[in-house]
């Protein structure tokens, strides 16, 4: 083989492999470096697509349990199957990396596999499982090595007791007991997999709110709901330790505000306080610039300190670890090599949490307008009042649509619904246009849909929705 490249792109998630991909496609001799077996990374094996297809499952389950009945589809004796909801989620994982291993093949992009390290400027050493060390030349290098999960200092994650999300998705028993530490994205999805299943679970959470960085208003109406599942909630607590036994796990939490104490037993105890770059030893003494919490730094080209090795995805300083983020950048980063002009707008990222119902969100909250002192209005429509929603029991949630008060330009929007993780791809087009309001508000919308609750908010704003 011939071991040089115009592009080493380093790890193979989906800001990676979209990247590899973007290269070959614009003619650039590329590989890819993976050191798992599959393609994929985080997103495909342990994160994003695992966590869906349990997601999905766990709701068909609790629909048929709670809700068939009431309306009509009278299901008896329904059974759980842990072991097939595994195998389920494993096919998917197999379906969606071997789907990446074809999308190589088809572009002719090498598959190096093993430990990708940069030994210099231009050229990345892998060492594959039997220790063998190759050295490929490359004109650019691409660090997309992700990140994983923190964790809480003391408490160690031995994935069977302790463990992170990737425990959490190949339980072998439903846990009686979860303790969930963290109420962001991670903590939950899944503790509404686990509930769903039958799991106790109690979620802790260090500050006074779930998801922080999202609306207040979206918020607190999600814990509402959250709570009404029966996830139970210790809010502003924070987990000083854990304790093994041989079955069990004792959990001891401290309240932040009045600084008591309370144990908690159970079986099962997962992590999810945040995630952290993935940054190995080899980039460290290759002297590219980290900023203070470990990340990569990179200008508006994506380049690191070192011209030509660029970084994109969770590993570097910009915008939040999101793997829709980081494809968009393997695009923009693929284009800049080949000499176009690529670029990735950190105003309209949106961000889905796929619980039942979906929050999702896109642009500015309104705390963070308040911050920096720009006026805006509010418009916001209730799912109570959308005609599809009611006929089909869905009636959780609301549009809430931010603009500018003098322009009218729309800012932010957040919405909570069944199917808000699809409708806000709309929001997020009409930003990237530079939409008003009103562009919303006259955008003619079909009936009865889920989406006609964006045009009544769009129409709230100017405090003239129809139905509500
Ligand atoms: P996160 O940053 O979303 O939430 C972590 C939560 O843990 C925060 O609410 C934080 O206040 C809390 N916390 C931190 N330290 C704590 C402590 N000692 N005790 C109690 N609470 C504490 O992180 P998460 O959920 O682990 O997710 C990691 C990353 O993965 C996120 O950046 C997220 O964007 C991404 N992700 C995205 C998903 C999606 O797009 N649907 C799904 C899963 C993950």
């Amino acid at each position: 083989m011939d071991n040089t490249f115009d592009v080493i792109v380093v790890g193979s998630g989906p800001g990676g492999y979209v990247c590899a991909i973007k290269c070959a496609q614009l003619g650039l001799k590329t590989a890819c470096v993976e050191e798992s077996e599959t393609l994929g990374g985080t997103c495909l094996n342990v994160g994003c697509i695992p966590s869906k297809s349990l997601l999905n499952t766990s709701e068909i389950y609790h629909k048929a349990k709670k809700e068939f009945n009431n309306i009509g589809v009278e299901a008896s004796n329904i059974q759980l199957n842990l072991k097939k909801i595994m195998n389920n989620k494993n096919k998917s994982i197999l379906t969606l990396t071997k789907g990446v291993e074809f999308l190589f093949k088809k572009n002719k992009i090498v598959h190096l596999k093993g430990k990708g390290s940069i030994l210099n400027s231009n050229t990345v050493t892998v060492t594959d499982k039997k220790n063998k060390k190759n050295n490929f030349k490359a004109k650019n290098i691409v660090i997309s090595t992700g990140s994983v999960p923190s964790s809480i200092p003391g408490i160690k994650i031995d994935e069977k007791n302790i463990v992170s999300s990737t425990g959490a998705l190949s339980f072998d028993k439903i846990p009686k007991k979860l303790v969930v530490i963290g109420g962001g994205y991670i903590g939950l999805e899944l503790s509404s997999v686990w509930k769903r299943l039958g799991s106790e679970v109690i979620v802790v959470e260090y500050l006074d709110h779930i998801i922080p960085g999202m609306d207040k208003d979206v918020s607190n109406e999600f814990l509402k709901i959250l709570k009404k599942q029966g996830i139970i909630f210790k809010l502003e607590s924070k987990v000083t330790n854990v304790n093994l036994s041989k079955e069990n796990a004792v959990v001891k939490i401290t309240n932040n505000k009045t600084n008591s104490n309370e144990t908690i037993e159970c079986d099962k105890v997962l992590v999810a306080i945040g995630r952290k770059p993935n940054i190995g030893e080899d980039v460290v003494k290759s002297g590219i610039d980290l900023d203070a919490q470990n990340k990569i730094k990179v200008n508006e080209k994506f380049q690191t300190s070192v011209k030509n090795i660029y970084a994109i995805g969770d590993v570097i300083n910009k915008g939040p670890m999101l793997a829709h983020k980081a494809e968009d950048e393997g695009i923009a980063v693929a284009e800049i090599i080949s000499g176009q002009a690529g670029h990735v707008n950190y105003d309209v990222i949106p961000a889905v949490i796929y619980t039942s119902p979906e929050v999702a969100t896109v642009g500015k909250t309104e705390e963070e307008l308040k911050k920096k002192n720009i006026d805006y209005k509010i418009g916001k429509f209730p799912f109570i009042a959308n005609s599809r929603a009611k006929v089909i029991n869905e009636t959780e949630g609301f549009v809430k649509i931010i603009a500018d008060k003098k322009t009218d330009k729309v800012l932010g929007v957040s919405i909570i619904s069944s199917l808000a993780g699809t409708m806000i791809a709309e929001l997020a087009l009409a930003m990237e246009f530079g939409a008003s309001s009103e562009d919303i508000a006259r955008t003619c919308h079909a009936h009865p849909t889920h989406s006609e609750a964006i045009k009544e908010a769009a129409m709230a704003i100017d405090k003239g929705p129809i139905h509500f």
